[in-house]
């Protein structure tokens, strides 16, 4: 059902873990199953993403196209980033099984929220990038007080 590639991000899912002081944190929560994903970028002073990490609540498939998308968001700049949609991470994957194509939608709107965060704590728009409409950062933060 699932593709070696998948089964290995699943597995061995790199970039987990959370960056201290991040540049943009983004918080999304899937609209159909309730999973959860925060997404921490590191962007240097040239607008490149230097570092990604990656938490989730959420299922396997969520995992594996969070991980592989964290790859390919690293070591780019932020319009490189933006061109990371879930179509592009699920094709990295060799696929998904079509029940499971909400789940990468998680990466990459957990991405746009970590990047409309860094733009809105730096005062920049950056072009292309609406704000998510499952970002639920705001909610969380009004949750904490
Ligand atoms: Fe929720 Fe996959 S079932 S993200």
């Amino acid at each position: 059902m699932y593709s070696e590639k998948v089964m290995d991000h699943f597995k061995n899912p790199r970039n987990v873990g959370e960056i201290e002081n991040a540049s943009g944190v983004g918080t999304v929560g899937n609209a159909k199953c309730g999973d959860i994903m925060r997404i921490f970028l590191d962007i240097d002073d040239n607008g490149i993403i230097q570092d990604v990490k990656f938490k989730t609540f959420g299922c396997g498939a969520a995992v594996a196209t969070s991980s592989m998308a964290t790859e390919l968001v690293k070591g780019k700049t932020i319009q490189e980033a933006l061109q990371v949609t879930n179509k592009a991470v699920m094709e990295a994957l060799d696929g998904l099984p079509p029940v499971k194509v909400h789940c990468s939608l998680l990466a990459e709107e957990a991405i746009h929220a970590a990047l409309w965060d860094y733009a809105e704590k730096n005062g920049i728009q950056i072009e292309g990038l609406e704000k998510p409409k499952n970002d639920i950062s705001e909610e969380e933060e009004e949750e904490d007080y």
